[in-house]
């Protein structure tokens, strides 16, 4: 099937799930203050927010409250088209296989998608929610699909059964959304260099060491992984990456970088990487950050075109304003503070001036970048963003 009919197809089968898309935030809360009640509506955000600070305890009671028929339609809604960019991407790579394992599949959404689709392969779908094990199976007796099994595992206590061509873990492993991951060696680079410690403290604190070992220890040698997680942000890819090279995971493909949108959210999600395991390495892993809009300054031709003096000459919030800052001309600086956190976060704060233009940088160990330049008559302003930072450093 191309990509086009297996869109077609997750979108019919989101409908049959009672899922709805919208494009306006508004629309989508009138719908759910008619769907839900006040007492419904607290107990989500309570459980939500349990989720966050707690422990497994609280997210397993969080996936079992959201796996109720009267909330799940609506809470999933919210995430109609991250079910549409996962399931047609995982399907696609489904055709060579013959036993496919969903780990972390909740309400098996994406798991009843995948068996609609392939009668002649095995699934099976694992979760640790019982609420959410139970819908997953009644959902597939009412489709009548006999390919499809669901278990309720945790991998943290259980050990997985069986072996699979495919293991799929999508938003499975890594957990700890809040996790800021691994910090750059200063705030001058993107780099990280290996730690072991750091390795295992990140694969520890996330709960991904002891999913992914789980896992690894079921997918067939021959066999294949498709991942994706809330990894984008550079400061989780590396560790994440790490993670999977450790385990000799290879690169079938070049890793895809996922955009969509939830209520309230333009997400970038990903990467979506399918691995396989031992053999030669034949695609390098990219530890860089991403490709941005930003231009290097170029003081002749951005003076030029200065007209309003409400807008700086120059201004850059991407990873390339490093490079910018790097090759302005000339560079003097006036003042710069570098604090460093307990967790190891390091920022620094630079006014300067370059070639009678002045700048404000701005860089962190966790990938943020800021330069703006304005001419020598708005300089105050620089002066005033730099002292509304240094307040706001540990
Ligand atoms: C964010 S949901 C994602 C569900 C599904 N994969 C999807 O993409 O829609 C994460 C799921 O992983 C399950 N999970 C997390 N840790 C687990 C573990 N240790 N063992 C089994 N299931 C786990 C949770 O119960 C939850 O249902």
């Amino acid at each position: 099937m191309d990509a086009d009919s297996l869109q077609q197809a997750i979108r019919e089968h989101l409908a049959w799930w009672g899922f709805r898309h919208f494009s306006s935030d508004r629309d989508y809360f009138a719908w759910q203050r008619r769907q839900l009640s006040s007492e419904e509506l607290r107990q989500l955000a309570f459980h939500a927010e349990q989720k966050r600070e707690g422990d497994h305890r609280d997210e397993i009671a969080f996936y079992d409250l959201t796996a109720h028929p009267r909330i799940y339609p609506v809470l999933y809604s919210q995430r109609y088209e991250y079910y549409e960019e996962i399931g047609w991407r995982t399907a696609a790579h489904l055709s060579q296989a013959k036993d496919i394992l969903d780990f972390g599949c909740g309400i098996g959404v994406l798991t009843t998608f995948y068996a609609r689709l392939f009668p002649e392969k095995n699934f099976v779908g694992v979760d640790r929610s019982s609420a959410s094990v139970v819908v997953a199976q009644e959902k597939a007796d009412k489709l009548g699909l006999h390919n499809l099994r669901f278990e309720c595992v945790d991998v943290e206590t259980q050990p997985l059964s069986g072996t699979y061509d495919v293991v799929v873990a999508t938003h499975a492993l890594v957990q700890a959304e809040h996790d800021l991951g691994l910090p750059s060696q200063s705030w001058r680079t993107f780099e990280r260099e290996y730690s072991p410690a750091q390795q295992l403290s990140f694969e520890r604190r996330t709960g991904l060491a002891i999913r992914l070992d789980g896992l690894c220890r079921v997918v067939n040698p021959s066999g294949r992984m498709i991942v994706s997680e809330k990894t984008r942000q550079l400061a989780r890819r590396v560790p994440f990456q790490r993670a999977l090279v450790n385990r000799e995971l290879r690169l079938a493909e070049r890793p895809t970088l996922i955009r969509y949108r939830t209520v309230e959210e333009a997400v970038e999600d990903g990467p979506f990487y399918v691995l396989y395991r031992g053999g030669e390495a034949t695609l390098n892993w990219d530890e860089e950050p991403e490709q941005d809009q930003g231009q290097r300054f170029d003081p002749d031709a951005d003076a030029r075109s200065a007209g309003d003096v409400n807008v700086p000459l120059y201004e850059n919030h991407w990873p390339s304003a490093q490079t910018a800052w790097e090759h302005l001309k000339d560079r003097e600086v006036i003042r710069e503070t570098t604090r460093q956190a307990p967790d190891g976060r390091q920022v620094h704060a630079e006014r300067g001036i370059s070639r009678s233009q002045h700048y404000l940088y701005c860089a962190n160990t966790f990938d943020q970048r800021q330069l703006v330049i304005v001419e020598e008559s708005r300089s105050a302003m620089l002066d005033e963003y730099y002292r509304e930072i240094l307040r706001g450093l540990p």
